[in-house]
């Protein structure tokens, strides 16, 4: 059997009954469901690490990290509503670019949704225990960190992870709902901050611009610093969009709903980051929320303003599982369909009467828990965006090959000015994936050695046999 064997589509409703997902989803929730998903860490604490390697220059981090997701979205939109079936990157990179590139990208798909989740549960973890703190509940140091930072495992993290799942498994409708409340109340978060720290916007604390120079050097712990270095980090800022797109099958009408879903979400968080970034490093000199684990609460107590802080900081732990949602929900529709095509163990396929992959997203839980429980932050978030940004290449691609091959298909969104568009963004995931740290290079490289192993080894066979 082919390498490069590629698989036709099953549109959701061509599915036998047991395989098919409700149709729950209307544009507002495939909207909500974005911002939900992109709005979070990146922007809540990453700005932070942003600002310490690339000084108050990393605004341009977050136009060359925004303008390259902005190209992957357009892509995502294409393929999106061409093949409205779940499954993201997987399940285009299957059907256009042949077998072994689906699961190298169904592959590092499942490290990116599985590290996001994580790294934000640990993320909401620090917020959530420092929120209790105040209240004068004291989580002992051992029960609230892995044994990489001296504890014995990260308890809120995984009891946050136990919520949302819980929730995904009442069922989507339900979920969404809870989501587009809390997406409003980041948002106002959000404003609460720039209305606050804007009008203390002083020019001199944008000098100097780019004391670390517009590139990618290597610096301090084989960290990148510079504009380009900066911007590989805050790309995890962006992304998220793309957890729409596994909902392909859920969506009322996938094909506008999707393609509004996806290029507005994009669009409105762009701005609200140029804004919130704008606002933060013009507040106070970068250097002194640098690297802070809570940098928009700390330029608010700076500026003098601590109670607005402390409901900064409650409504950011609030707030968060929306992003824990999105993924959580996107990973397990990853599965479902990894499962569905053989690569997994069939039985984790079946969704229950309501619709919903319970079993699967049970598994997913119980697997991004343990990462969430042991592994350290830092080395989390920077491999999620290796995965994320392979997944992004292939979508590119994808929109470029189907342009070749099938001209005249019916393309209910196109990509403008494709010829354009797709190859800035896979050169620019390319490029952002160099200027990412070696160990990540390495560490993303090994994580997809492993999965061709068990690709050669076993999934490829499965396969074979029911194909
Ligand atoms: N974009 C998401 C966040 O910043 C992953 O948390």
């Amino acid at each position: 059997m082919s390498l490069f064997r590629t698989k036709t589509i099953l549109h959701g409703d061509d599915r036998p009954v047991e395989h098919r997902m409700a149709r729950t989803l209307g544009w507002p929730s495939l909207v909500a469901m974005g911002v939900g998903a992109i709005v979070g860490t990146g922007i809540l604490t990453l700005i932070g690490v942003g600002a310490d390697r690339a000084g108050p220059a990393v605004l341009l981090s977050f136009v060359v990290a925004g303008a390259i997701c902005a190209c992957a979205a357009l892509c995502y939109a294409e393929m999106a509503t061409m093949i409205p079936a779940s499954g993201s990157a997987y399940t285009y990179s299957y059907a256009v670019l042949g077998e072994v590139f689906a699961w190298v990208v169904g592959w590092s798909l499942i490290l990116e949704y599985s590290l996001v989740v994580s790294t934000v549960a640990v993320g909401w973890s620090g917020y959530a225990v420092g929120f209790l703190k105040g209240l004068g509940i004291i989580v002992p140091a051992a029960l609230a960190n892995g044994p990489a930072l001296g504890g014995v495992i990260n308890l809120p993290a995984i009891l946050i992870i136990a919520v949302v799942a819980g929730l995904l498994m009442l069922g989507t409708r339900e979920s969404a709902r809870v989501n587009s409340a809390l997406v409003v109340l980041k948002i106002v978060t959000l404003a609460l901050f720039v209305f606050v720290a804007l009008p203390h916007f002083d020019p001199a604390n944008l000098q100097p611009f780019a004391p670390f120079g517009y590139g990618s050097t290597v610096g301090e712990g084989g960290a990148k610093y510079g504009v380009m270095g900066a911007a590989a980090i805050i790309f995890f800022a962006f992304y998220g969009f793309d957890a729409i797109s596994t909902a392909a099958e859920e969506a009322k009408n996938p094909e506008r709903d999707l393609a509004i879903g996806i290029v507005g979400s994009m669009i409105a968080c762009t701005v609200i980051y140029l804004v919130v970034a704008a606002a933060a490093v013009g507040a106070i000199g970068f250097a002194r929320f640098a690297d802070s684990p809570e940098p928009l609460a700390l330029i608010l107590r700076e500026l003098g303003q601590g109670q607005i802080a402390t409901i900064v900081a409650a409504a950011a732990a609030i707030a968060l599982p929306t992003v824990l949602l999105a993924f959580l929900y996107g990973q397990s529709r990853i599965f479902l369909v990894m499962a569905r095509d053989g690569f997994l163990p069939r039985a984790l396929a079946k969704v229950d009467s309501r619709g919903t992959p319970v079993r699967i997203t049970a598994v997913t839980a119980i697997f991004v828990a343990i990462i969430a429980g042991l592994v350290p932050l830092d080395v989390i978030a920077s491999l999620a965006n290796a995965g994320t940004l392979c997944a992004f290449v292939a979508v590119a691609a994808c929109v470029l090959v189907m342009r070749r091959r099938a001209p005249d298909a019916r393309r209910p969104f196109r990509t403008p000015i494709a010829w354009i568009v797709a190859p800035i963004a896979i050169l620019g995931c390319i490029y952002l994936f160099t200027s990412l740290q070696e160990l990540t290079q390495y560490s993303f490289l090994i994580w997809n050695g492993i999965g061709l192993l068990i690709y050669f080894g076993f999934a490829r066979t499965r396969t074979s046999k029911i194909a």
